[in-house]
């Protein structure tokens, strides 16, 4: 394997506190040493002068949809979009065809992701088999062979029995459950979020409370149990309410927001384009602004894309009938770094840490996610001053859902480094 030497870039590392400009060593697939670097023997040279150069970010919410929805995406092309768009990890949720809730299915998306990733995929596994929220999935065994967190994602597990139970063998394992907070006789055949705009486009709602009254059962699951709950996707300033009670309380509770959640709010349906269908529906503007604050004072743990890819034919539907989800891996970064640090709201260094440090702690990943000594050299280099514009070519998912679309965005991913490995640099791939 080529040794590397990432010269001049400013390294920013929030896990180990560092913030200056200086050169990365890499040998081995590892960060061997930060500071300058005299002998470079036969290492390859990265120039990263005027390059922000940070820990490759983790994605905690990917859904890859292989095995069984290949005309969407597959692990090839989901880790590429990855890869675009700085992630050098994806976990990936288990709402294929069929779902990842046996040792079969994660045999499968490991040796699959050994042929065809370029970057890490760690797959969670289903909690209830079939994620038919009836009967829990056999945790020991599943965890035994690499399920990094237990999800019914695309679904909620509306049984809190089931749910209870699944908290006891995440305190027993110390995995999480990443936990879809819906609940569907209050969800209805809603399309969007319940509020001003749903009135005025005529459009049935979907009412905070569907997220929020789910949030408030599993945090006090929690507590009760000990296990570890992760609350995908947050989108209404109700829930925070419950999130930020539980940490009060000491329950072992996080969260992630997705960046259109902290980007758009519900006037962008307005035109009725089925880009912006999503599941939890993108909230109003209040709730934006409570997902910014929690973020910054760490109410919110950590950003995930849910990428979910969906083909043309299906979002080319009227909007009652089109799916929910949007793509998000290639866009997260430079969304978040355009809308958010450019104009002064979150500082650059906590929107890193909560892509990189704070992801890995989450799942257990550490020391992914940091550019600790020996840590794998997993790395991400950033143009924060380029500016471009999103289009069909700038995207390497299979699908083309995004809601950010002909949006004008600053912070170009220059290159993408995986154990050591250069996977993506000026727009193509190894
Ligand atoms: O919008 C969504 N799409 N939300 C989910 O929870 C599932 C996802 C999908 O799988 O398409």
């Amino acid at each position: 394997m080529t040794n590397l030497v990432i010269k001049n870039g400013r390294v920013l590392d929030p896990a180990n506190g560092r913030d200056e400009v200086t050169s990365i060593l890499v040998e081995n697939g590892v960060v061997k040493k930060i500071g300058r670097v005299r002998d470079t023997g036969n290492a390859q040279i990265v120039d990263a002068t005027g390059l922000l150069v940070c820990p490759g970010f983790i994605d905690l919410h990917t859904h890859l949809r292989e095995p069984g929805r290949e005309d969407k995406e597959t692990i090839q092309t989901g880790t590429r979009a990855a890869a675009a768009g700085g992630f050098t990890s994806v976990c990936a949720i288990p709402n294929t065809n069929p779902v990842i809730d046996s040792q079969t299915g994660l045999k499968f998306v490991f040796a699959r992701a050994e042929t065809d990733a370029c970057v890490n995929v760690f797959p969670y596994a289903a909690v209830t088999k079939g994620q038919a929220g009836e009967e829990i999935v056999d945790f020991g065994d599943l965890v035994y062979y690499g399920a990094r967190g237990f999800t019914d994602d695309g679904h909620p597990v509306a049984n809190a029995e089931i749910m209870r139970r699944s908290l006891e063998y995440s305190a027993m394992f110390n995995v999480p459950i990443m936990d879809h907070c819906e609940d569907l006789s209050l969800t209805a055949d809603g399309v969007m979020h319940e509020g001003f705009y749903s009135t005025k486009l005529g459009l049935k709602g979907i009412p905070a409370l569907s997220e929020s009254t789910q949030v408030a059962r599993d945090v006090e699951l929690a507590e009760y149990t000990g296990g570890h709950v992760h609350i995908c996707h947050v989108s209404k300033s109700e829930s925070l309410v419950y999130i930020r009670r539980g940490k009060e309380r000491g329950v072992r509770v996080t969260c992630e927001a997705t960046p259109h959640h902290l980007t758009l709010t519900d006037k962008c349906l307005e035109d009725y384009d089925t880009a912006f269908k999503v599941n939890p529906p993108i909230g109003c503007e209040e709730d934006r602004q409570a997902l910014i604050e929690a973020l910054k004072d760490s109410t919110i743990d950590c950003i995930a894309t849910d990428h979910a890819p969906h083909t043309d034919i299906e979002k080319d539907q009227p909007l009652t009938d089109a799916p929910f989800g949007m793509i998000g891996l290639e866009t997260a970064s430079p969304v978040l770094y355009t809308n958010l640090v450019v104009p002064g709201l979150v500082p650059l260094e906590l929107l890193i840490e909560k892509m990189t440090a704070a992801p890995a702690r989450i799942v257990h990943l550490e020391p992914h996610g940091s550019l600790s000594e020996n840590a794998p050299a997993d790395i991400t280099l950033i143009n924060l001053d380029k500016e471009f514009t999103v289009d069909r070519d700038f995207l390497f998912s299979k699908s083309w859902n995004s809601p950010f679309l002909g949006m004008k965005l600053r912070g170009s991913i220059e290159a993408t480094i995986v154990g050591g490995k250069i996977v993506f640099r000026n727009r193509a791939f190894a």
